[in-house]
């Protein structure tokens, strides 16, 4: 700012505090002792004024906050170019600069305690009461508005507490995903497969994959089905159906696993039209210490629900 713009705001503030200081005090008629039912002498709607001294509180509150501004400008950056008072910002305070501030302190109190994580193994972490529950605080800050808060996921977003994996359930792959993000994408195959096609693969993943029942008197044919799958989806899902890890294509024998349904509906939606899941990379926003600590609690989730596959479908 220059030096006329500085001094043009500094004239107008501090002006305007002392005109208001000494308004207060012009216009002061001395103490409510002496109240009167003299009226100021006009109405309106028929409501008239007293003329009054003002009430002692009110005053005092006016004062109150002359008093305030006249401190709070002494302190922070309000007057052109000065920087304030306030001890520890030298160059002036700024929301930036106290920002700043908060996160180095943290980061030296809490910095010592995430590096130590780090440079243990995640089976290891995943073992610590103080490490999972620093990761599940940071699970509920960063993560569960797409997971859930109790991460079972949602449509569209997979639960992290089961034993079905899209990118493998082992701890560096649980890592991976976490640190460097994940795009599944499922082609649509609309156009190639026809209605008729897309109809009865879909109907083959539900009846002969996924093991689930089909609608009373449906007539999808479920041979044709098998057949548009070994020729078309086998590549990324596997000849069995069990999916591939390196794809993030899902296991589609176990429906427990999936997240954009199992009725017949969605299953010709997602097929007709393709699926593009993301998992947004943490590494630049979290960093690896953060990240080692989100992964070591999202691995005890897992094992926390025992390995059977029971609770899954
Ligand atoms: C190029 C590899 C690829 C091919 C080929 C492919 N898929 Fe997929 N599929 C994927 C990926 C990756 C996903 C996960 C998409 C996501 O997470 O958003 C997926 C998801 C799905 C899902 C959704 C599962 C859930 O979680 O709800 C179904 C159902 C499915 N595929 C069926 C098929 C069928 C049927 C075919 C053959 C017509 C097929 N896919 C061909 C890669 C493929
Ligand atoms: C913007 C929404 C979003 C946020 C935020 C998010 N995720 Fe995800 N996450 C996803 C989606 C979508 C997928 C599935 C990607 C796919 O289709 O393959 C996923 C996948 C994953 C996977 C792999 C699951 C598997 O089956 O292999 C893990 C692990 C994971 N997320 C952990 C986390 C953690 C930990 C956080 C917090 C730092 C987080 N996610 C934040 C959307 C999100």
């Amino acid at each position: 700012m220059t030096t006329f713009w500085s001094w043009y705001i500094t004239l107008l503030t501090v002006g305007s505090l002392v005109a208001l200081f000494w308004l207060l005090f012009a216009t002061r008629k001395g103490e409510r002792k002496n109240i009167t039912d003299q009226t100021m002498g006009h109405s309106f709607d028929g409501i008239e004024e007293y003329d009054n001294p003002l009430p002692r509180w009110w005053f005092l509150l006016f004062l109150g906050t002359l008093v305030f501004a006249g401190a709070y400008l002494a302190l922070y950056p309000g007057l052109g170019n000065w920087k304030g008072l306030l001890p520890g910002y030298e160059d002036g305070w700024t929301q930036v600069a106290q920002w700043e501030r908060e996160v180095s302190k943290a980061d030296e109190l809490y910095g010592p305690i995430f590096a130590k994580y780090a440079a243990m193994p995640l089976e290891q972490v995943a073992q610590e009461e103080q490490a999972l529950k620093m990761g599940g605080r940071l699970f509920a800050t960063y993560c569960s508005i797409c997971h859930g808060s109790d991460a079972k996921g949602a449509v569209g977003f997979p639960n992290l507490t089961d034993q079905h994996w899209r990118w493998g359930g082992d701890a560096e792959s649980i890592k991976t995903s976490i640190l460097h993000g994940r795009i599944g994408t499922m082609p649509a195959w609309g156009e190639a497969l026809g209605d008729a096609g897309v109809k009865n693969v879909a109907a083959y993943v539900r009846h002969g994959l996924a093991k689930l029942p089909l609608p009373e008197g449906d007539q999808s044919d479920l041979a044709q089905g098998e057949q548009l799958f070994a020729s078309t989806c086998v590549a990324c899902h596997g000849a069995d159906g069990s999916g591939l890890a390196l794809l993030g294509a899902p296991d589609l024998t176990h429906p427990g696993g999936w997240i954009y349904g199992s009725s017949l509906a969605q299953l010709q939606q997602t097929i007709r039209y393709g699926r593009n899941g993301q998992m947004p990379a943490q590494e630049q926003y979290l960093g690896n210490d953060k990240v080692h600590l989100l992964a070591a609690y999202v691995l005890s989730l897992s094992r926390n629900q025992g390995n059977s596959e029971a609770n899954a479908e």
